[in-house]
């Protein structure tokens, strides 16, 4: 589609296209954060609160947080808001306890520091390494913030495994012996829990175990909360031997810097988590550009004007307008002739990639993407086949081209 034509078209009404389209930008800081608001409805209400606040800085949670129960086309579904666990009634709930994070990867940096400037009682759990050091240039302090592993299981009563899924199979052996009678065991993904026959990870079953799920990279996790908004996530209960399960999950969500938390189960969680990183977040998402980029390059099309009609066009332009206002404002507000060709031609897609996605769920489901994951991560020689499988990636024509285009930005001149 040709982008000038769209934009004077679709920003017709707006008097300013550059504020419209920053705002806009500024909405949709995350896709996987606003993926869970799929309600039109309560998306719309997000988005006028953010653009008449316009912007982070002003944003006051209280304001649009009032709902409880949410009707997301006619389903209704618990939503937890900060403003029910405010600061001190967290930290007084809180005040006995002591929260071990193990790992000080994107969500036990993000989660940590979020904590730890919430006032809780936050200690991490690493091996020496990358990690450690990280902490260290952040402030944590080793004897006193700062211990091993096997140190910060001892002293937790709350334990935040947040090491990568493949570890959390790995030492489950020295984690299990200190979760003792009135622990919580705290997770930020269901894997490692729900795919109990290939992780092993059994819990006792006098503990609380728990999940807070971030809907976003743990870098979100801490820009969202220094810029005082919240990332959505996930809670759910596995185990509930205290009986206070549900309400830490809600209060640790809070603390670690959620604005809003949606319910649902350790499987639903994950079930979706990894059909939706293989699928249309970043799987599927490659797929279609390389297959359109590929046709058009056969056609003779030069490659500039391929990854521009293919990936710039649709992440700078179309994605964020999509986010903010949804499939059918984007339909509504292109050319005529663009209009007709996205509502004749969404369906044959549709039909050619539906059964790939079924075949995915059952792939989640039945486990097979779980073991591919550990074994492939338990490999030595790992980030070696990563960093080529990357390398294919990034200098494969298409992003290669890329990199031109984006080093023509203005922000990157
Ligand atoms: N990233 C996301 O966007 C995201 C979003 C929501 C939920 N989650 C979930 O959050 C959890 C943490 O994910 P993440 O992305 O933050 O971390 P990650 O990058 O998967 O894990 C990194 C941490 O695990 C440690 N680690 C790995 N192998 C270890 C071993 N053998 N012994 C000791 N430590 C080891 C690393 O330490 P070293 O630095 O020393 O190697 C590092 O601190 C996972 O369950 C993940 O699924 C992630």
């Amino acid at each position: 589609m040709n982008s000038t034509r769209f934009l004077s078209r679709s920003l017709g009404r707006y008097s300013n296209a550059a504020t419209f389209l920053k705002q806009q930008r500024k909405v949709i800081v995350n896709a996987r954060a606003f993926s869970i608001l799929s309600s039109s409805t309560v998306q719309k209400a997000a988005i006028a609160k953010f653009n008449f606040l316009n912007g982070p800085k002003h944003y006051q949670p209280n304001q649009i947080r009032t709902l409880k129960t949410l009707d997301f086309s006619g389903t209704k579904e618990n939503v937890y808001e900060r403003s029910d666990w405010p600061k001190e009634k967290y930290q007084n709930y809180f005040k006995d306890d002591t929260i071990s994070i193990l790992g000080y990867g994107p969500q036990g940096r993000g989660q940590g520091l979020n904590a730890r400037d919430n006032g809780l009682n936050v200690i991490l759990g690493l091996r020496e390494g990358r990690s450690w050091n990280e902490a260290m240039k952040d402030g944590w302090i080793p004897g006193k913030s700062l211990f091993s592993i096997e140190e910060a299981l001892k002293k937790g009563t709350i334990i935040f495994n947040l090491l990568s899924d493949a570890a959390q199979k790995q030492l489950w052996p020295q984690i299990k012996p200190h979760l003792t009678k009135g622990k919580t065991l705290y997770f930020s993904h269901g894997f490692s829990i729900v795919y109990k026959d290939d992780t092993l990870v059994i819990p006792p079953k006098d503990i609380d175990v728990i999940m807070v799920a971030p809907k976003g990279s743990g870098k979100t996790v801490r820009t969202l909360f220094l810029d005082g908004r919240g990332i959505n996530s996930s809670i759910a209960v596995f185990q509930d031997f205290t009986g206070k399960a549900k309400d830490k999950a809600v209060a640790l969500g809070v603390a670690i810097g959620s604005g809003y938390l949606y319910e649902t189960t350790f499987e639903r969680e994950v079930f979706s988590d990894l059909v939706g990183e293989r699928g249309v977040l970043m799987g599927a998402i490659q797929g279609l550009f390389l297959a359109q980029y590929e046709v058009l390059r056969a056609r003779g099309h030069t490659p500039s004007e391929a990854f521009n009609e293919t990936v710039e066009e649709s992440t700078q332009s179309l994605y964020p307008l999509i986010g903010a206002n949804g499939m059918d404002w984007m339909y509504a507000a292109c050319s005529t002739t663009a209009q007709r060709g996205a509502l004749d031609w969404y369906k044959p897609f549709h039909d050619a990639v539906k059964p790939v996605f079924e075949k995915l769920y059952v792939s989640v489901a039945n486990g097979t993407e779980t073991r591919r994951v550990l074994e492939k991560n338990s490999l030595p020689t790992y980030r070696e086949e990563l960093e080529k499988e990357l390398k294919e990636i990034s200098e494969s024509e298409l992003w290669s081209a890329g990199k031109v285009v984006r080093s023509l930005r203005p922000e990157n001149k």
